[in-house]
């Protein structure tokens, strides 16, 4: 199998099928989702949470990041690798995130996801310009916890909704080729989604996305319990962590994930 490239993204995109995301941070589960047919894995900074056991993703760095990557490309043939520059690794300047989105890349990673909105655009087009494909988040972006004042769903009166829109347009106009909309109404996720023509990936952001992405610890109740809202146990009725990978994506694929009960009312 060949690996897949932003190119083959897009033609899922273009055909109208949704992408299906995963979070990974090992070669064993690397090869469990290959093997499930996840499109995309993500090293995230959530290792931070569920690696890491911290309770923000602030202290996670470039090396922590860069080597759970190329544990992740080793483990996998067919899934393209997406890697997070992680908190203070890129707000600084476009130099210093072209520097640090450099050690992602040379680690395995394909494209580098950075949180933010019009604030960004410039860095993001410093790097596109550069060779190095940007996925933008929006909505709940953890690493601004602290000036969000806690995980809270965003974009819930007009005035933010409007704001996040305005970010995603220009996002995609300084070149990023895919947006992660995190904890924001369905209404809104799926506006943006209309007025863009690069692919949204949602996570509580409602069923109108272009794909979706799971925390691999959340879709497998690791460690069992309560989870965010929405949050589905994919081990439910599973009969392996690889059956519960493949309903996933089937429920992504057919839109039976995220259900209402998933999604943030406006
Ligand atoms: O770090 C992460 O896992 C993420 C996803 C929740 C989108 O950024
Ligand atoms: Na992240």
């Amino acid at each position: 199998t060949r690996r897949l490239t932003q190119g083959d993204l897009a033609k899922l995109y273009q055909a109208g099928e949704k992408v299906v995301m995963f979070t990974c941070y090992d070669a064993s589960f690397a090869r469990l989702l290959d093997g499930a047919g996840i499109d995309c894995l993500l090293i995230g900074d959530s290792l931070g949470n569920v690696i890491q056991g911290h309770d923000t993703t602030l202290p996670v760095t470039v090396a922590d990041i860069a080597y759970h990557t190329a544990a992740v490309k080793r483990g996998s043939d067919r899934a393209f690798i997406l890697a997070d520059m992680p908190f203070g690794s890129y707000q600084e300047s476009p130099e210093q995130a072209f520097r640090n989105a450099v050690a992602l890349m040379a680690a395995g990673a394909q494209m580098v996801k950075l949180e933010g909105g019009a604030e960004m655009a410039a860095t993001v087009r410093f790097l596109v310009s550069r060779g190095i494909p940007v996925c933008g988040h929006l909505g709940l972006t953890p690493q601004s916890v602290h000036v969000l004042g806690g995980y809270k769903v965003q974009g819930k009166s007009e005035a933010a909704a409007q704001r996040l829109k305005e970010d995603a347009l220009a996002l995609q106009e300084a070149g990023a080729t895919m947006i992660v909309l995190e904890a924001i109404p369905a209404a809104l996720a799926s506006d943006v989604t209309a007025a863009l023509n690069i692919i949204t990936i949602g996570i509580g952001a409602g069923k109108d996305c272009s794909g979706q992405v799971m925390v691999v610890h959340d879709a497998f109740d690791i460690p069992p319990g309560r989870k965010a809202k929405f949050v589905r146990n994919f081990m439910d009725g599973a009969s392996s962590l690889h059956d519960a990978a493949s309903r996933a994506a089937a429920a992504v694929r057919d839109g039976s994930y995220p259900g209402p009960e998933h999604t943030y009312a406006g």
